[in-house]
């Protein structure tokens, strides 16, 4: 299942390139995304304030992470987690590469990212929330490590999309909202200029 995930998350992401370019690096990095995936305003969508612990999770090659530090400040902390020891060993080179010393990647498993409990004002989700094999339990585990003014961000494909993963993985945005919605978070599609995306963001952290 794992290897499906990343195999679907290197297709999906080679597909963002309009020409399908191979990148010498990774797909993810591809300087092709930005146009489409819009990473600066999805930031701006995520509200995320100066001091503030933000947590990415499925977070790959870290293709988020240096908007995320910026964003957070010397304050502020992001934690990078993902399932895949590799991604996290080059996520983790990266960060030392880059100076982004208020970056942490951090290995997850699939059923948890070990988030603090009720310790994180952000938990960003792109492209990852149709990987999930237990949304239901994952979004559980989700509520629990926001603070009481903690909001889930979730960026994913829509169904009409001309790119992204196969049919069968695609969740609508209805979908999306009553699985967050059945573990207690009030959660809505939020406006924006994605060409192949919808925006979610949820909040109402566990009593
Ligand atoms: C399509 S990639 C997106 C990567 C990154 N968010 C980006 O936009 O560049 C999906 C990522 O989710 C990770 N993933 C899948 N299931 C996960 C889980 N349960 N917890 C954390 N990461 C997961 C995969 O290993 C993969 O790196």
């Amino acid at each position: 299942m794992r290897k499906i995930a990343i195999l679907t998350c290197a297709l999906v992401a080679l597909c963002l390139s309009a020409h399908c370019e191979p990148h010498p690096h990774s797909p993810l990095d591809s300087p092709t995304r930005e146009a489409v995936q819009k990473p600066d305003e999805v930031v701006t969508l995520a509200n995320i304030q100066e001091g503030m612990v933000v947590a990415d999770v499925g977070a790959g090659t870290g293709y988020f992470e240096s908007r995320l530090s910026r964003a957070v400040g010397p304050r502020g902390r992001v934690l990078a987690v993902d399932i895949e020891a590799d991604l996290v060993s080059q996520m983790k080179a990266r960060f030392a590469r880059e100076g982004l010393v208020n970056v942490k990647a951090k290995l997850g498993t699939p059923d948890d990212p070990g988030l603090p409990a009720s310790g994180v004002d952000r938990i960003l989700l792109v492209d990852t929330w149709h990987h999930l094999q237990n949304r239901s339990a994952f979004a559980q585990t989700l509520r629990k490590a926001l603070k009481p003014t903690g909001q889930l961000v979730i960026v994913d494909y829509t169904l009409e999309a001309p790119v992204g993963p196969p049919a069968a993985m695609r969740l609508s945005p209805d979908t999306v909202i009553q699985e967050l919605e059945a573990v207690g978070l009030r959660a809505r599609v939020v406006p924006e200029t994605l060409p192949n995306q919808y925006v979610i963001v949820a909040e109402g952290s566990a009593p």
